[in-house]
């Protein structure tokens, strides 16, 4: 499974990177205008910034909603950079979006997606990645992995080329739970990702280890 960031924010997304894990970054207007971005050329040049760091699918999202505007920012967004995925709404004008990218060589991820229905459209439109949103499904009381379980079913029964990427990620076990369910990506904010470091019994061991290796330097010091 790959790893990608949700976030716009340069700092985060770069610590991730140095982390030696990351495979790429998703972004969304929500996303974008908590780092203060605003104005198209803005947007563009933040794009560009995150294309420097990693070197990987890029997802940026159109802002608007018909079938003609959501081309013409796609285009100008697909050229920015080959690793740029147009992000591109669950709503029947963007799924001729996403047909029209396809039809085009453009890379496509269909966001919004809430049910194995959407998820079926969006693979016959021919979308690179479609992103079940699982957080948001828990937040409703459903079961947001198994949502992602029945889209990888389907997808692996249909024979779909298009990846799950596993979206609106609450937390570390929701990683582990979508990996186990057949996502082909993870998308979440740092802290998710940071959390699957840590374990009480790594930690102990840790300490236990730094202790005895002092004790080690103190004999080698005392023989020396
Ligand atoms: C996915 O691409 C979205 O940007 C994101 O995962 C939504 O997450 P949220 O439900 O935490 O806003």
């Amino acid at each position: 499974m790959k790893f990608f960031i949700d976030t716009a924010n340069l700092a985060h997304i770069r610590e991730a990177h140095d982390l030696g894990i990351l495979d790429g970054v998703t972004t969304n207007p929500s996303l974008m205008a908590k780092e203060g971005i605003k104005g198209e050329q803005a947007t563009l040049d933040h794009y560009k910034a995150i294309c420097e760091i990693v070197d990987g699918d890029i997802s940026a999202e159109v802002l608007s909603t018909d079938f003609d505007s959501m081309v013409a920012e796609g285009k100008i967004l697909a050229a920015l950079h080959p690793n740029i995925v147009v992000k591109v709404p669950m709503i029947k004008d963007g799924l001729k979006a996403i047909k029209y990218f396809t039809d085009n060589g453009i890379k496509t991820n269909c966001t919004l997606i809430f049910s194995a229905g959407q998820a079926i459209l969006a693979a016959k439109a021919g979308a690179t990645y479609v992103s079940p949103f699982l957080g948001r499904v828990d937040d409703i009381g459903w079961d947001g992995v198994e949502l992602i379980a029945q889209i990888a079913n389907i997808f692996a029964i249909q024979g779909y080329d298009t990846q799950i990427l596993a979206a609106s990620i609450r937390s570390s076990m929701h990683i582990v739970k979508c990996a186990e369910a057949g996502a082909h990506v993870c998308t979440c904010p740092l802290e998710p990702i940071l959390g699957l470091l840590n374990h009480p019994l790594t930690a102990s061991g840790l300490a236990k280890f730094v202790a005895d290796a002092e004790k080690m330097k103190e004999i080698m010091q005392e023989q020396a």
